[in-house]
C-alpha cells in the first residue's frame, strides 16, 4: 500500500471489529490503526481515506474519526499534507512494538508478559560457562574466527543427528548466531530476489520477515485445525513451484503441532519433485513434553535435498545466541559463501558453553521439559476455568497454546489487555497474509502461579471487550 490511496472499504476490512468497551471509541480506533501501521499491515506512505469517507464506512461519528486521526498525528503515525490528505508514517522514535523485538524499551515491572515464547536459562548454564572459561585460553592464542563454527561444537551437533538416525559429519554443520540467523543465511544461499518461498500460516513472524527482507515472495499455506493440510500443501507446491520452503515441523510455533513421519515422507517427495529446497526449522524439537517418540528428522527423508535449522535458544537459553545449519555436503560451500557478507562466525566462548551443554543434555533437558509441562498444564487449566469458550488443542510440546476466541477480537484484546497489565501479540502477527483475528498465542514460559494470575487479568480484559459495542453488533448480525 506504499504511496497508494487506501480506500475506506479496504481500511474498514483491515480494521475488523475494532471497538471495545474499555475507553472512548476514538482511542480504540486510533490504537487499532496504530497497530496496523506498526505491524506493517499498512505500510508507511499509504494515504488513508478522508475523515468523511471513513466516517461513512465505519458508521461512527465524524468526531471519532477526526479525534483518532489527530491522536495518530500527535504520536507521529500520520502526517497531513495539503492536497494529499492523511499519509501514514512511522514516528522517528518508534514506540516498542510487542512481538517484533521482544518489547525493547518497555518497563516490564508489574506486567505479565505473553509476548515472548522463551524460558530463562537452564540451571546447568553457570557450570558450563565455568568449564568454557577453562577451555578458553587455548583459543586465545588463535585469531578466533571460525566461519563454519568450532570443530568441537560441530562434532557434538553432528553426533546428535547421528543419534537420531541421520548420519551426519561435522563438515555438514555451520554454527550460526541462532536459528533466525541460520534461516536468513539459508534463504540467502538458496534463493534469488523475487523467488517464492513456501511457509505455513500461522508461523514464526520474525522468520517470515527475514524471508521477505531477502527479497522473496512468501506463499503461505494455512494450517488446518488438525495440523498440516497435506493435500493443500502438495497442490500449492505443484501450482507455485516455490524455490524454497521454510517449515517448522516439530511443535510448530505457534500451533504446537508435530508433523507425522508419513507426512514428512509425502512432503519430502513433493519438494524433490518440484526441486524446492526444504529448510526445516527444528528450534523447538527438544521440547517434547509428554515423552512421546518423535518421528525421524525431516532431512532423513531426503538427505541430499533438505537443509535443517537448529538452535539452543529454547532448550538451554536464548541469550547464548547459538544455532546452526545442517546441510547436504554439496551445499556447504554455497552457504558459507552466503554467510560471509553477514557475519564471520559465532562467538567462541558461547560455542564452548554450548559444547558443554550438549554433552550434558541428557541430565539438563528432563528438568526443562518437566517445568514446561507443569506450566503448560497450569495455563490450560486456568484458561478452561476462566475462559471456557476459548478453544485450543493441548500441544505435546513446544512453548505455547494457540487459542481460538469466539469472536475476531484479537487485536482489540492486545490493546485492552495491555491497559490491564498483560502484554500479548495479536494472532494476526503470526499470519504472513494478515487475518487470524480470532487467535491469540499464549506462551507458557512464566511460573505457574504467575500464569494463573495473568489468566485472571486476561479474562477480565476479554470480558470488557465481549461486553463492548463491536461484539454486540456481530452477535446481532448473526441473529
Ligand atoms: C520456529 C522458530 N525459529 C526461530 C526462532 C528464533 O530462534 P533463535 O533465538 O535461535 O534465533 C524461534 C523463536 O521463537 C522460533 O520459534
Amino acid at each position: 500500500m506504499t504511496g497508494q490511496h487506501l480506500p475506506a472499504s479496504t481500511l474498514s476490512g483491515l480494521l475488523g471489529d475494532w471497538s471495545d468497551a474499555s475507553g472512548p471509541a476514538y482511542r480504540s480506533l486510533a490504537e487499532r490503526l496504530r497497530l496496523l501501521i506498526a505491524d506493517g499491515r499498512i505500510t508507511p506512505g499509504a494515504r488513508l481515506p478522508s475523515e468523511r469517507e471513513l466516517t461513512e464506512a465505519l458508521g461512527v461519528s465524524r468526531t471519532t474519526v477526526a479525534s483518532a486521526y489527530r491522536e495518530l498525528r500527535d504520536r507521529g503515525y500520520l502526517t497531513s499534507r495539503r492536497g494529499s490528505g492523511s499519509v501514514t508514517a512511522l514516528p522517528s522514535k518508534v514506540e516498542p512494538e510487542l512481538g517484533r523485538h521482544h518489547a525493547p524499551g518497555i518497563d516490564m515491572e508489574g506486567l505479565y508478559d505473553f509476548t515472548c515464547a522463551a524460558s530463562p536459562a537452564v540451571p546447568g548454564i553457570s557450570t558450563a560457562v565455568g568449564q568454557a572459561l577453562e577451555d578458553l585460553p587455548l583459543h586465545l592464542a588463535t585469531p578466533g574466527y571460525h566461519p563454519q563454527g568450532l570443530p568441537a561444537l560441530r562434532e557434538e551437533i553432528a553426533a546428535s543427528y547421528a543419534a537420531r538416525g541421520l548420519p551426519t559429519s561435522a563438515d555438514q554443520i555451520i554454527v550460526t548466531a541462532g536459528a533466525l540467523a541460520a534461516t536468513s543465511i539459508a534463504i540467502r544461499a538458496m534463493t534469488q530476489i523475487g523467488d517464492r518461498v513456501l511457509t505455513e500460516s500461522p508461523t514464526h513472524p520474525n522468520s517470515v520477515d527475514a524471508i521477505r527482507r531477502s527479497g522473496c515472495r512468501v506463499v503461505a499455506a494455512p494450517m488446518s485445525p488438525g495440523g498440516w493440510d497435506l493435500p493443500l500443501l502438495e497442490a500449492t507446491i505443484r501450482q507455485t513451484a516455490p524455490r524454497a520452503a521454510w517449515l517448522v515441523v516439530d511443535f510448530q510455533n505457534p500451533t504446537g503441532w508435530l508433523m507425522s513421519a508419513t507426512d514428512r515422507q509425502r512432503l519430502a517427495v513433493a519438494f524433490a519433485r518440484s526441486r524446492t529446497t526444504a529448510i526445516i526449522d527444528e528450534t523447538l524439537f527438544e521440547l517434547s513434553l509428554d515423552g512421546q517418540e518423535l518421528p525421524p528428522p525431516f532431512a532423513s527423508f531426503d538427505p541430499a535435498g533438505v537443509i535443517t535449522v537448529g538452535s539452543v535458544s529454547k532448550s538451554f537459553w536464548g541469550g547464548l545466541r547459538i544455532g546452526w545449519l545442517r546441510a547436504p555436503e554439496s551445499l556447504v560451500a554455497r552457504i558459507l559463501d552466503a554467510r560471509a557478507s553477514l557475519d564471520l562466525g559465532a562467538p567462541v566462548l558461547e560455542q564452548l558453553v554450548v559444547c558443554g551443554l550438549l554433552r550434558n543434555r541428557s541430565s539438563i533437558l528432563p528438568e526443562r521439559r518437566a517445568g514446561l509441562a507443569l506450566r503448560r498444564d497450569a495455563l490450560a487449566a486456568g484458561l478452561r476455568a476462566a475462559l471456557p469458550d476459548w478453544r485450543f488443542d493441548l500441544p505435546g510440546g513446544g512453548l505455547s497454546l494457540w487459542c481460538e476466541l469466539p469472536e475476531p477480537v484479537g487485536s482489540s484484546l492486545v490493546g485492552v489487555a495491555q491497559r490491564n497489565g498483560v502484554l500479548l501479540v495479536a494472532g494476526s502477527r503470526f499470519s504472513p497474509d494478515g487475518g487470524l483475528e480470532k487467535f491469540i498465542r499464549l506462551p507458557y514460559t512464566l511460573e505457574p502461579d504467575t500464569l494463573r494470575d495473568a489468566v485472571q487479568r486476561l479474562a477480565h480484559s476479554y470480558h470488557q471487550i465481549a461486553a463492548g459495542p463491536g461484539v454486540r453488533r456481530t452477535a446481532a448480525m448473526i441473529a
